[in-house]
């Protein structure tokens, strides 16, 4: 997929990843037009592109929006816009489907409307499920996820390619790991700050010891990955896992959280739930295979403590 001097719509742009990922594609002398509607994203995260005269804002819902306008002279779409809490499926089963799955479906009809060809989107290690290969590669199946979004991110997966071989579009779906680093505003990096600060003597954990194992990707690796897995796809519809190549459990990250702050509290375990997760739908081992975008020249400069590491520092500084 070509992305030198192209017009990229970046939805959800106010957002942790869009934001980083929009800066970058500006940087790189792409033209970005912005969609989000600041449920969750913040002005102040894209306070280094307002000014940019390659770049244009638009706030708006992508439930509800007239979406022609905007897909207008767009070459590439990057819809990043969700919502991407696993927790919440557990409760409202609906909002996963709105916001993930129908948001999509109307991107995906503006831009076959709008002549679009390009798109890249990202999904989630979520869409594989429990699995019994680890690391786990990109054509490991049958894809069972086990949380409303995982569900919703393979639904959109689908879609996405269904469209591509329709109306002669083309895909690059990323499969991300746990993406952590500066603008990140919910993750358990964030829940852990906010209880040692309201209580340093100790740390409630959901789960039970030592915690879920999951690998954890910084986001300026993440970005580079999209980046370079856009330039290298030669299928119409290709598939890259960006994480890193090792995982660590939540005690590690629980370690590392009081190390950077100086503290030595007691860790209080929940005990969880299902067998020992912190929440329904909580996969209990995450480690994706990054061995092909990896054979395309792309590579994680940071391991999973050394991300979470930054990503503290980030958050407290
Ligand atoms: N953060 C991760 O670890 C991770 C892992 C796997 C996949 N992803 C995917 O990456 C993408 C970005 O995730 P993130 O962590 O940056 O999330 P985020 O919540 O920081 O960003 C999502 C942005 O979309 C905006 N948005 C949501 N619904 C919208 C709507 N209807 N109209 C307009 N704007 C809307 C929000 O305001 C927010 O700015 C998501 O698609 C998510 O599913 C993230």
């Amino acid at each position: 997929m070509e992305l030198t001097d192209r017009t990229v719509l970046v939805t959800g742009c106010a957002g942790f990843i869009a934001s980083h990922l929009a800066e970058e594609l500006l940087k790189r002398g792409n033209r970005v037009v912005g969609i989000d509607n600041f449920s969750a994203g913040k002005r102040q995260f894209m306070s280094g592109m307002l000014d940019n005269p390659d770049f244009r804002f638009i706030e708006g819902d992508l439930l509800t929006m007239d979406l022609s306008a905007p897909l207008k002279g767009v070459d590439v779409m990057c819809h990043l816009a969700a919502n991407p809490d696993v927790r919440l499926g557990a409760t409202n089963t609906r909002v996963h489907f709105d916001q993930n799955i129908a948001v999509t479906y109307r991107l995906l009809e503006a831009g076959r409307e709008s002549g679009l060809r390009d798109i890249m989107f990202p999904s989630t290690s979520t869409v594989y499920g429990e699995t019994d290969v680890i690391p786990t590669p990109e054509d490991y199946g049958p894809l069972l996820p086990i949380s409303v979004y995982g569900a919703s991110k393979l639904a959109c997966e689908a879609l996405i390619a269904s469209y591509c071989h329709t109306f002669e579009q083309n895909a690059v779906l990323y499969r991300f790991a746990n993406v952590v680093g500066p603008r990140s505003t919910h993750n358990v990096l964030h829940d852990f700050i906010r209880k040692l600060r309201e209580d340093p003597s100790s740390l409630e954990i959901l789960g039970a010891e030592p915690g879920t194992s999951k690998s954890y990707v910084h986001v300026s690796d993440c970005v580079q990955g999209m980046i370079a897995g856009a330039e290298a796809a030669s299928h119409q519809v290709e598939v890259f896992n960006i994480g890193s190549r090792d995982w660590m459990t939540v005690r590690d990250i629980a370690d590392i959280v009081t190390d950077e702050m100086r503290l030595t509290p007691e860790y209080r375990w929940t005990g969880g739930v299902m067998g020992g997760r912190g929440w329904v739908g909580d996969v209990k081992k995450m480690l994706l295979s990054v061995d092909k975008l990896g054979s395309m020249g792309w590579s994680p400069r940071l391991g999973s403590k050394e991300a979470i590491r930054r990503a503290v520092q980030e958050i407290l500084a």
